[in-house]
């Protein structure tokens, strides 16, 4: 059948949108599998087949049958499902526009510039050791891939630096600084230890004698909806309730999980959560989806979850893989037209591939 075009599909409503979503998925059985990162927004959420965090939607990617692996995330965790499927099945992203900001503070040039200015004042290749957050593109991962270098998500980050650091004495730790010096400071290593990488000065900002003092460079990046966070909203909550506990990602500032009593992933968030005696009292500072839909689901065990931020912040792109393209994709799907595949070319695959298999291997 012809492709269907999207105008049709962006004044419908929600509820239009559902029984079409679910007629599709009944069109379309086995032959499709939805993928859901835990920030992904309620009206997509519930049709989810599978849901996690980035370690764990990368795994059940690597794992699942289905021919069709839609993924209602952001760019870069439909990239890393066709990286990790097999060549038969396909990855889609509902919504192309729906990328990581974080991510794209670091691009391959950049990266290669960074590996060259090093290069200048010493051996690189066996000074530095390239570990990429999972939230990064697929040419960078490439890059780790082809540079003895290794991919690491919020759930392993320690795990993996240790590996990295069992290789070679420093890591070059790309794009989220916060991640990077949070996982540092759990190794022991001092905070003067790790200096930040600016990409956009010579030399990052940095001295050559820094640079070989240095411990862990911290590429100059970060998440627009985790650096909402701060120091102030913990000791506020924690005035008002001496009893309650505090919760964040690593994404968030140093002080913040300096100050935090749990750190960890959003799955580590959820089942720490979810598992905590009834009657307590969380502060999460992570995404707003998902800190709502969590406190709806302990409500009736009597736990009180409250958002760290006064203001509202969600991950933007995320949002944008919405019912409405929900419907397009999956609709187009059962007419035999696959809409917005996710492919990365086959080298950038296959050495990307070989980082991420390094991350998935480690004990
Ligand atoms: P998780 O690995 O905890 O799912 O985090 C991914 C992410 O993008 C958080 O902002
Ligand atoms: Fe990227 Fe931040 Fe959104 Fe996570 S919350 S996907 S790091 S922009």
């Amino acid at each position: 059948m012809a492709l269907l075009s999207f105008d049709a599909y962006g004044a419908l409503s929600d509820a239009e949108c559902e029984s079409r979503i679910r007629a599709a998925r009944r069109r379309l059985g086995r032959e499709v599998v939805l993928l859901c990162h835990h920030y992904q927004r309620a009206e997509v959420y519930q049709y989810a087949d599978l849901t996690g965090d980035s370690l764990k939607l990368s795994r059940l990617a690597a794992e699942t049958d289905s021919p069709n692996i839609v993924f209602c995330g952001v760019h870069f965790m439909a990239e890393v499902a066709d990286i990790m499927s097999r060549p038969e099945q396909t990855a889609i992203l509902p919504d192309l526009a729906a990328g990581c900001s974080m991510a794209d503070m670091a691009n391959l040039a950049k990266v290669e510039r960074c590996w060259r200015e090093l290069g200048e004042s010493l051996d690189v290749e066996a000074s530095f050791t390239p570990v990429t957050y999972i939230n990064s593109a697929a040419d960078l991962k490439a890059f780790c891939g082809e540079h003895g270098g290794i991919v690491c998500t919020s759930s392993n980050a320690g795990l993996i630096a240790r590996r990295a650091f069992a290789q070679r004495p420093r890591i070059l730790f790309f794009p989220d600084q916060h991640l990077g010096r949070w996982t540092g400071h759990n190794m022991g290593i001092a905070l003067d230890e790790m200096q930040i990488w600016d990409p956009d000065l010579p030399l990052g900002g940095l001295t050559p004698e820094a640079i070989a003092r240095a411990k862990i460079l911290l590429w100059k990046g970060h998440c627009s909806v985790h650096q909402m966070f701060n120091k102030r909203q913990i000791d506020a909550f924690r005035a008002r309730h001496p009893e309650g506990i505090v919760i964040a990602h690593p994404e968030c500032n140093f002080e913040v999980c300096a100050a935090a009593d749990y750190v960890g992933s959003t799955e580590l968030i959820v089942k720490t959560i979810k598992e905590a005696p009834t009657g307590t009292r969380w502060l999460v500072g992570t995404e707003l989806n998902l800190v709502e839909r969590l406190a709806r689901e302990v409500a009736p065990q009597n736990k009180t979850v409250h958002f760290m931020s006064d203001i509202i912040c969600m991950c933007s792109t995320m949002q944008r893989i919405d019912p409405q393209h929900l419907a397009w994709t999956l609709e187009n799907l059962a007419a035999g037209n696959t809409v917005n595949p996710i492919v990365v070319p086959p080298h950038e695959a296959e050495l990307a591939k070989l980082a991420l298999t390094r991350m998935l291997s480690c004990p």
